[in-house]
Formats: C-alpha cells, sequence, structure tokens
C-alpha cells in the first residue's frame, strides 16, 4: 500500500546503486523526526529475481543481476579513480559491519590474489601499508618469484569480498521491503514521469544504471562464464600484457563459480562466443595450477558450465555522475521536480556501492534543507 498522504522520495532502479541508496535514504528518513511521515518508493522495470541456471527474462542491461562480483582496489591514478577509491573505502567499512552484524546473505569475506604480466605504476608503487590506508582491505602480502604464475611478474594476495550478486541484491530489497519501503513495477520514458507516478514526490533519485539517454553513458560488455565449480575458496584476477584478463570469482551461497572475463567498452554483441568461452576456461586451468599449486583445490575437478553470460557494465565518462539537476527556477512554482543522479558506476557498482550510498544521503539531506526552506518562503507569500 502506498499512502497518498506521504511525501515521498522516489529512487528509480532496483540495481546495487538504487537500492544501497534507498537503505540510506530510509535512515536520513529515520534519524530526522520531522521527517517521520515520509517514505521511500522505488520504481522500476526490473527486480532482482534472477537465479542464473533457471529461466529469467532479466535484460542484459540490468546490470546487478550479472556482476561476478568481488572487490579489487584500483590504485589512485586518476581524479575519476581517486574518486571510486573513496567509495570503495566506505563500502569496505559497511561490508564489515554489516558482516559484524550477522544475517547477511550473498557477502562474503574471501582471501584475493591478483597476479599481472604487466602491472602499471600504480600497482608496482603499492605496498601494504598504501594498499591498506587506501582501502581499509587487511591482510596485503606480495607473492614470492616461486608463487607467480607463468607469464606473471608482480602478484599479492589481501583480504577482500566476493558478492553473489543476485542473492545480494535480493536481500537488500528484503531489508528496504521489511524497513517500509515501497515498490512499483514501472518502465519510466522520462524522469519527469517519476515524480507523477506516485502522489506527493518531492525529488526523485535517478539510479537507472545505463538509464535511458545521456550520451556520455555507454555500455562496456562483459562475457563471463557461470560454472558448477566449487573447490575455490578465493577469487584470482590475472591481467594479460595484451589487456585481457581471466578471472575466478566464487559464487558463495551455493551460486558455483565465476569464470571471467571480458571488458569490451561500446560493445553491444548480447550473445556470448564459444571462442571466448573456450579462452576464459582455459586461462583458468593455468590459474589453478600455478596459484593454487600449494592450497586448495586439491584435485582436479570435472568443471561443467551452467550459463554463459553476458552483461553491460554501465559506463560514464568521467565517472558516476553524483549531482543535483535543479529544474529551471527553484524558487517558482513550476511542477518539476529536483533529480538527484545516481548513475553510470561502470564495472565497479557493487564495490562502491554503500560510499555512493552515503554520498546520495549526504545530497539528499542538504536537499531536504533546501525543499523545506523554498516551502517556508513560499508560506509566507
Ligand atoms: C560481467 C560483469 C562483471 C562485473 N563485476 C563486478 C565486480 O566484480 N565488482 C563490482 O563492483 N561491479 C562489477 N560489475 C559492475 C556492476 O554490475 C555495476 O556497476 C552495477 O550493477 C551497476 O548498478 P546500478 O544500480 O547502477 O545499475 P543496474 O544494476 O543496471 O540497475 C539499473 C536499474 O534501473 C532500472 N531502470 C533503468 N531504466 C529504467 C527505466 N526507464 N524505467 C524504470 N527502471 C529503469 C533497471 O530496471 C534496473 O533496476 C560487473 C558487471 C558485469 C556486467
Ligand atoms: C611458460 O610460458 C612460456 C611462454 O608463454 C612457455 O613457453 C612455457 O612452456 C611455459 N611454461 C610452463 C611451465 O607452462
Ligand atoms: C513488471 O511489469 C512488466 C510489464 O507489465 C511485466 O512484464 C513484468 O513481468 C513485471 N515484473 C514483475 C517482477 O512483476
Ligand atoms: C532523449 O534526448 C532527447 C534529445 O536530447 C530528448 O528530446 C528526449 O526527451 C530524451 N528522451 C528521454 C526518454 O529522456
Ligand atoms: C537519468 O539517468 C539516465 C542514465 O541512466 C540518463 O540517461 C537520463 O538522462 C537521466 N535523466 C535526466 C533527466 O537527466
Ligand atoms: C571427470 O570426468 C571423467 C569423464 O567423465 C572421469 O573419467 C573422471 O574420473 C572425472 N574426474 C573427476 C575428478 O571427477
Ligand atoms: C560439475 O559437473 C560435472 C559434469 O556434470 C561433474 O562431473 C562434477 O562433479 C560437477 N561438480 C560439482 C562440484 O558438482
Amino acid at each position: 500500500m502506498i499512502h497518498n498522504s506521504s511525501p515521498t522520495i522516489v529512487v528509480i532502479g532496483c540495481g546495487v546503486i538504487g537500492l544501497s541508496s534507498a537503505l540510506s535514504l530510509q535512515e536520513v528518513l529515520r534519524n530526522d523526526k520531522s521527517k517521520s511521515s515520509w517514505q521511500v518508493v522505488i520504481v522500476s522495470k526490473e527486480w532482482p529475481t534472477s537465479i542464473p541456471g533457471a529461466p529469467t527474462h532479466h535484460s542484459i542491461e540490468y546490470s546487478s543481476m550479472w556482476a561476478g562480483a568481488h572487490v579489487r582496489p584500483i590504485p589512485g591514478t586518476t581524479e575519476q579513480l581517486r574518486q571510486e577509491g573513496l567509495w570503495l573505502k566506505q563500502t569496505v567499512s559497511k561490508f564489515n559491519s554489516l558482516l559484524k552484524a550477522g544475517n547477511q546473505i550473498g557477502l562474503a569475506l574471501a582471501p584475493a590474489i591478483e597476479v599481472f604480466e604487466a602491472p602499471g605504476n600504480g600497482y608496482k608503487a603499492q605496498t601494504a601499508e598504501s594498499f591498506e590506508a587506501d582501502s581499509g582491505l587487511k591482510g596485503y602480502r606480495e607473492l614470492t618469484a616461486e608463487e607467480l604464475p607463468n607469464g606473471t611478474v608482480l602478484g599479492f594476495e589481501y583480504e577482500s569480498y566476493c558478492i553473489n550478486s543476485p542473492v545480494y541484491c535480493g536481500d537488500l530489497l528484503r531489508k528496504f521491503i521489511i524497513a517500509g519501503g515501497k515498490t512499483i513495477n514501472a518502465t519510466l520514458r522520462s524522469v519527469d514521469e517519476a515524480s507523477i507516478i506516485t502522489p506527493n514526490v518531492q525529488f526523485v533519485v535517478n539510479a537507472s544504471g545505463i538509464g535511458f539517454n545521456d550520451s556520455k553513458v555507454f555500455p562496456i560488455r562483459g562475457h563471463i562464464v557461470l560454472t558448477n565449480s566449487t573447490c575455490f575458496d578465493k577469487t584470482i584476477t590475472r591481467q594479460n600484457m595484451d589487456g585481457t584478463w581471466n578471472f575466478i570469482i566464487p559464487r558463495f551461497f551455493s551460486g558455483g563459480t565465476v569464470i571471467g572475463g571480458t571488458k569490451e567498452p561500446h560493445d553491444w554483441r548480447r550473445q556470448p562466443d564459444s571462442a571466448t568461452c573456450h579462452r576464459l576456461i582455459t586461462g583458468v586451468q593455468d590459474l589453478k595450477q600455478h596459484v593454487l599449486s600449494n592450497g586448495s583445490p586439491s584435485q582436479p575437478e570435472n568443471m561443467s558450465v551452467i550459463q554463459e553470460i553476458v552483461g553491460r557494465r554501465p559506463a560514464r565518462e568521467g565517472g558516476l555522475r553524483l549531482e543535483i539537476e535543479f529544474p529551471g527556477n527553484m524558487n517558482s512554482t513550476e511542477s518539476k521536480l529536483p533529480v538527484l543522479h545516481a548513475y553510470g558506476a561502470g564495472g565497479r557498482g557493487f564495490e562502491i556501492s554503500w560510499g555512493v550510498a552515503e554520498s546520495v544521503a549526504e545530497l539528499a539531506r542538504s536537499l531536504m534543507v533546501k525543499l523545506d526552506q523554498i516551502k517556508g518562503r513560499l508560506a509566507r507569500l
């Protein structure tokens, strides 16, 4: 039931960014007595109901259903990477407290290994101290020459997180609903539509991922393979000289193992291709042999493919758009509403999710102050 009288914040999108933001907004409202009658409504055309391997109708645009996903810090060599690094650190801190609080579904602490054929300077300069200070992740250790897989020249390990993305998003949605959140299943044609989809909307959060038509937004195609393997207890990533990647991400909570993957900007192909699938599977045989020679898996196992997956990462030139857009003159009585944009997370939506959500909450708090002031002024007219 949507309460018609309640002042409402509409969040467009039920991906990891919309969900995390919606939960943070609920907390903002809980902590502000003057907003106790407010509610948050998620409007989306797709919802986290996917069980990979079982029938599903999700589009390849619904990125959060297809993500690996793990947390893998990237050295802050550009402005955008430094901003994402801050969000990642906030997310790591939130993941920690979520796991401590228990009952967390879809999220697991797990060792991570990264190896490189031709590491950039940012990776070469990294130390245990700088890595932990930048990311909040513990246990950083450089691999010895003997531990490095053939062809790689640098490697390290640390304690990270693996996320079974459909399960995790389903859990966030359950938490949102239990906390009083409302949902509307609809395909919006424009953001204007969001402001009238339910009565008394105060402002709109645009977390539509690849969304509708920002010309700066483009897809990065990701081809991964979901297998039935259960022998990995860590996530392993290899960056090759030619720009290709090989990675293994266990999907804890009975989700098999993701073998990846490609990162193909502006590539609109929807179908997986068998050559890539073959390259990915072969690529991890090598990682299994070399990186895991002293630990799991103890036995070579027969791995079968459950599903070949293609997803689109919602990338944006310059990175995620995070700002409030005010329609026309805020002091006029025109009906258009402010929009708080939070889209274009690219390949990092899960690992930066809670940092972005906290920024959304901050912007929302400042926006609500502004809206209160305008209301006060209009009331005096
Ligand atoms: C193969 C692959 C591997 C990845 N691995 C990782 C990883 O290891 N770590 C990591 O952090 N990230 C990873 N990512 C990236 C991650 O999936 C994305 O960054 C993240 O899912 C983006 O979330 P989002 O909420 O912005 O967008 P989405 O998940 O795409 O959600 C957008 C939402 O908006 C809704 N919507 C859009 N348009 C409309 C409309 N017109 N009307 C109504 N609703 C609308 C959609 O239905 C959807 O609910 C990976 C992605 C892929 C494809
Ligand atoms: C290591 O890689 C080189 C070059 O790719 C190859 O010639 C050699 O056979 C490999 N060695 C092993 C042990 O796989
Ligand atoms: C949402 O609505 C669309 C269009 O009416 C429908 O096809 C889809 O099944 C609905 N999704 C859910 C989860 O109800
Ligand atoms: C897309 O952009 C065009 C031109 O900028 C604009 O006229 C149109 O309303 C936009 N459509 C949507 C769905 O936002
Ligand atoms: C909302 O976000 C989408 C990208 O997901 C973008 O195409 C669209 O233009 C945004 N809406 C507005 C009004 O800017
Ligand atoms: C893998 O499958 C082959 C053929 O089906 C079988 O001979 C072999 O024993 C299996 N290996 C394992 C580790 O299960
Ligand atoms: C995966 O599937 C293969 C082929 O069916 C089978 O041999 C193997 O035991 C399965 N692995 C697991 C962990 O179930």
